[in-house]
């Protein structure tokens, strides 16, 4: 039987986005931008090295209110922070070599806090062991080397809350993405 009272279905919201950062303060601008529609969640941030998961990171963290550094968790797997009485935790999972350490660093206390928020840099390296995304973006480096073409994929009705409340310039191409 079909839900006709149902006028807004799902499909008719964003679940993929395209964006062109034509450089590291259009970078900085998408991650503020994107901190005041993302309360809480899980994002994860994908893309080679240098691509500009922890500049995005970074930028967002303080568009939150933090101040101060914001270093590459690269070695400790996970940076914490207190921003306004949130926890935020700030992974970067390139050197982890077992999803299980995460285990046993005591992951799953961190992710008790309903009202934290989550960012996951190689969330590959994660596989079963960390959280589903609400978010999951993509950053690709452009031939200029400066350029980068963001790929933002909304799951769930946090994910999608945040694309549709994201008030930027999308591409209307998905440039940089017609190749695999
Ligand atoms: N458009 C851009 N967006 C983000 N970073 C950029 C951009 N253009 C150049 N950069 C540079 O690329 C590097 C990205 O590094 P980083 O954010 O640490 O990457 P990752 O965390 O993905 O390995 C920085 O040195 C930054 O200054
Ligand atoms: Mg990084």
């Amino acid at each position: 039987m079909t839900d006709t009272l149902n006028t807004q279905s799902t499909f008719d919201l964003p679940t993929v986005r395209y964006i062109e950062l034509t450089d590291e303060v259009a970078t900085s601008k998408i991650a503020s931008q994107l901190a005041q529609v993302f309360p809480a969640g899980v994002i994860y941030l994908i893309g080679g090295l240098g691509a500009g998961k922890t500049t995005f990171t970074r930028a967002l963290l303080q568009e939150k209110g933090h101040i101060g550094a914001v270093k590459s968790p690269t070695y400790t797997l996970v940076e914490p922070y207190q921003i306004k009485g949130q926890s935020v935790f700030h992974f970067d999972l390139y050197r982890l070599n077992d999803p299980f350490e995460l285990e046993l660093m005591g992951i799953r206390d961190y992710l008790d806090d309903r009202n934290a928020l989550i960012l996951i840099e190689w969330p590959q390296k994660g596989e079963s062991v960390i959280p589903a995304a609400d978010l999951q973006l993509t950053l690709q480096i452009a031939d200029d080397d400066i350029t980068r073409h963001l790929k933002i994929e909304a799951f769930g009705p946090i994910g999608i809350a945040a694309l549709t409340a994201l008030n930027c310039d999308f591409s209307q191409v998905q440039k940089g993405w017609e190749a695999p």
